[in-house]
């Protein structure tokens, strides 16, 4: 794909091609990530940073991403805060802020509403959630953590991946696109769990079988986990449902522990959530006493979403090659 000027609102956008020069210029961010060089490359560039769901990793994230590049960033949260709550349509406010911005990131609750801002807005746009859609930029960040994951153990390749995906199936964003982009690579097992109700939609699992992939679904969490290299929770995405009694439901469903870890899980298995956990008793998939394991990924995959988000940030504005000339040690 084009990088330079392009919108990104889906992971189907992507080649492997394109995956790997993502994480090859995520790669080249860290010394700027954790501030022993500093870069001024977008010195006078403005990200408009617009969120109409809460949001604390994708929102912050791509924010200091965009400062530790040397730009600033302007936000809005909510549309309490913004004239949409006055009646003003998705067109005019990308018509408006993106003659203030030069790149806008934005996450909203309805599906495809990303990417109908995109089509009116004069600047790139990344899409930081939309409804149950896509987070093109989390299954970009999860990938990477998976790959760096791997590596730590001394494997090298994606190919021949054995992933399970547990919890809300149906309305989790993270792992539709996380499922589109393994598409694009070979050999890959999926383990689906969900109830029954909240399974992974149809075209979804039909694109993993084009794939090649092996894919399995069940309802039940032990024993399904028993032969994973990742195990990747998720939430009871409860603002997806008609109300918080529907999703109590399925709340607490599948809590994975330490003790059920040590019972199923390869002793190299790898705990991801794209997060946030819901830690209230009553849901509580990932318990805290897995805070210790050295396999729970959560905080390192929350970390890598700065060198995600610097990448395609640098890849979409065109300026990867003068990163380092704009740069000096700490
Ligand atoms: N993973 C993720 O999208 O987290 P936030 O909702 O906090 O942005």
């Amino acid at each position: 794909m084009k990088f330079s000027g392009s919108h990104i609102l889906s992971i189907s956008q992507f080649e492997r091609v394109d995956i790997e020069r993502v994480f090859e210029v995520a790669d080249r961010m860290e010394p700027y990530a954790h501030r022993q060089r500093v870069t001024k490359v977008l010195d006078g560039a403005i990200l408009g940073n617009m969120f109409f769901e809460p949001s604390t990793r994708t929102r912050v994230s791509f924010g200091c991403a965009f400062n530790l590049l040397g730009g600033e960033v302007r936000e809005t949260t909510g549309f309490e805060t913004s004239a949409i709550a006055k009646g003003e349509s998705l067109y005019d406010t990308a018509r408006v802020l993106s003659g203030y911005s030069d790149v806008i990131v934005m996450r909203h609750p309805v599906s495809g509403s990303v990417a109908e801002f995109a089509a009116a807005s004069r600047v790139p746009v990344i899409n930081g959630g939309d409804g149950a859609n896509e987070h093109p930029s989390q299954a970009l960040l999860d990938l990477y953590t998976i790959r760096k994951e791997l590596l730590h153990q001394g494997r090298s390749d994606l190919d021949g991946l054995r992933i399970a995906m547990i919890g809300d199936l149906k309305y989790g964003r993270t792992v539709h696109s996380l499922c589109k982009l393994l598409c694009l690579y070979r050999n890959v097992t999926v383990v689906l769990i969900s109830p029954t109700e909240l399974q992974m939609p149809g075209e979804i699992v039909e694109q993993l079988r084009s794939a090649g992939h092996t894919v399995v679904e069940s309802d039940v969490m032990e024993g399904s986990i028993s032969k994973v290299d990742i195990a990747y929770s998720t939430r009871i995405q409860e603002e997806r449902f008609a109300d918080r009694a529907e999703a109590d439901l399925y709340r607490g469903r599948y809590r994975l522990n330490q003790a059920i870890y040590t019972r199923n899980c390869e002793p190299n298995t790898v705990i991801m959530h794209p997060l946030p956990r819901d830690s209230r008793t009553e849901a509580n998939e990932l318990d805290n006493d897995l805070n210790d394991n050295p396999n729970l990924a959560i905080f390192r995959q929350a970390d890598n979403g700065v060198l995600v988000r610097m990448a395609l940030f640098a890849l979409i504005l065109d300026v990867v090659d003068q990163v380092d000339k704009n740069a000096r040690d700490v």
